[in-house]
């Protein structure tokens, strides 16, 4: 079946069935490597992109739901160029070890930061408790989106 959606701003047809993943579209009909399959199962958060500004699972959510909301991948966050501010932090704090989960934990945490710019860090705790860095990584992962809320290092605004 023929579907259009919108990536990273570019509207695209694809030529697949309703229920495929996004995940799936996003990766092998659009060539968009950044989300990654993790569990497919909605456990991980390695497949993390915003469904018109919300952070989702595209592993779990069928492509034929995507509509005309827009999806951004980490691709349309930023180059190795021309980095957003917030992947300059992980580069920064040195968030990645595999790298398996940055792209997910990024499009999470930038949705958090579009909605809230300066948020608590309880607040992000929270809303970062979906994604799961099995390198264990998650103090980095921290720091750098702290470093982006502007909060210190110590927690403290
Ligand atoms: Fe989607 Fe794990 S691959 S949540
Ligand atoms: Fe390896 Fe997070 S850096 S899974």
């Amino acid at each position: 079946m023929n579907l259009a959606i919108t990536v990273n701003g570019a509207r695209h047809q694809v030529d697949a069935r309703p229920e495929t993943p996004l995940l799936y579209v996003l990766r092998d009909d659009l060539g968009l490597n950044g989300p990654k399959y993790g569990c497919g199962l909605g456990q991980c958060g390695a497949c993390t992109v915003q469904l018109d500004g919300k952070a989702i699972f595209s592993c779990v959510t069928p492509v034929g739901a995507v509509g005309d909301r827009p999806v951004r991948t980490v691709e349309g966050l930023g180059t190795s160029d021309r980095m957003s501010p917030l992947q300059q932090a992980f580069l920064d704090e040195q968030a990645a070890q595999c790298g398996y989960c940055i792209a997910g934990m990024i499009m999470r945490a930038q949705a958090l930061l579009d909605a809230d710019p300066h948020p608590t860090e309880q607040k992000i705790r929270a809303h970062m408790q979906t994604n799961l860095c099995r390198c264990g990584t998650h103090m980095r992962i921290l720091r750098a989106i702290r470093r982006v809320a502007g909060i210190a290092s110590d927690g403290a605004a």
